[in-house]
């Protein structure tokens, strides 16, 4: 067996849950396969209607969501599966007191893999304890959203022609951000150069810097945007009022980091800006016609991931 043989071979049943589970071969292996799935490598007609055919995929969405929902909705229905699930929990019968564990036990003999977002820190780690298929984690409270880091992944390097040798700037809100979370673990994997931009109050928390510490990962923190920032990406979030307990102090900061028309001269000089998706207000819309504002193209990739992430776990490639 070849290497890439052995990685696509460790795929099948697996558990996506946590991205430091992922060595950075098994990143790059992902990254290679969502190529087959994404119309700018793969210019004939990309219908992989069958691969996946007659298998189910259970999207039990706790916590609100358009992306991450509707594109594993659309990537499992493009490779052939069908689809059962929930968004909202109060349409079931944990509205009648039925507990998590059973819920996902009886999804889980219902379907073929199960995605899961909730609102709880390690809740998809619970669901794989007591589910036999696959499970996927959509984002589990503030702690991780390790599917987003492989799509913002797939982005850096579709863009910038590698991942080695490059530089990210994560600004927002590095606290409660589960995207800026898994997305600094992963690069850490890479020789990438990170700048990590905040409020004070929500500067990435230290579980995290200590991984990157035992990395050997170069960073620096900053509480303000740089006049000219010397990255080949700024990867902007939003700050996330649900997580705060104090709202009065997420109104005191939920303005600080705005990038209005201004930045447009960064973008001018290189700087590609992406963003997990939902925007408040913290990207003006005139920014958006800049080619390198490239964060619609971001939520587009996501697609393609999740159809090879799907299709892998199912042994289906
Ligand atoms: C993010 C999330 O849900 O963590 N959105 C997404 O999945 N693309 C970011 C956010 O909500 O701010």
């Amino acid at each position: 067996m070849n290497t890439d043989q052995k990685v696509q071979k460790n795929f099948k049943g697996r558990d996506i849950i946590d991205i430091n589970d992922f060595s950075k071969e098994d990143l790059l292996f992902i990254l290679k396969l969502s190529r087959k799935f994404d119309p700018f490598f793969v210019k004939r007609d990309r219908s992989n209607y069958t691969i996946a055919q007659g298998k189910i995929a259970a999207v039990l969405f706790f916590e609100q969501s358009t992306r991450t929902e509707q594109s594993f909705r659309s990537a499992a229905q493009k490779i052939g599966m069908g689809i059962i699930g929930f968004n909202d929990p109060e349409s079931t019968s944990i509205h009648k007191g039925e507990s998590f564990q059973d819920t996902i036990r009886i999804m889980d003999s219902y379907a073929d893999v199960l995605i899961i977002r909730h609102p709880e820190v390690g809740a998809a780690k619970k669901a794989a304890e007591v589910a036999e298929i696959p499970v996927i984690n959509g984002g589990d409270g503030p702690n991780q959203h390790p599917t987003q880091t492989m799509l913002d992944l797939y982005t850096m390097q579709k863009i910038a022609g590698k991942l080695d040798g490059i530089t990210v700037a994560l600004m927002g809100d590095l606290k409660y951000g589960r995207t800026v979370h898994a997305l600094s673990i992963a690069l850490s994997h890479f020789k990438v150069r990170q700048i990590m931009i905040s409020h004070p109050s929500l500067t990435m928390p230290k579980e995290f810097l200590k991984i990157l510490d035992s990395e050997g990962v170069e960073y620096e923190q900053l509480d303000k945007l740089p006049q000219r920032l010397s990255a080949d990406f700024l990867y902007q979030t939003r700050v996330q009022k649900e997580r705060f307990t104090d709202l009065n102090l997420y109104k005191k900061i939920k303005d600080q980091f705005i990038l209005g028309k201004e930045f447009a001269k960064q973008l001018d000089l290189g700087v590609k800006l992406m963003h997990p998706l939902p925007r408040v207000n913290e990207i003006d819309p005139s920014l958006d016609a800049h080619p390198n504002a490239v964060y619609f193209a971001q939520a587009r990739n996501g697609l393609y991931i999740r159809e090879a992430l799907l299709a892998l776990v199912l042994g289906r490639l």
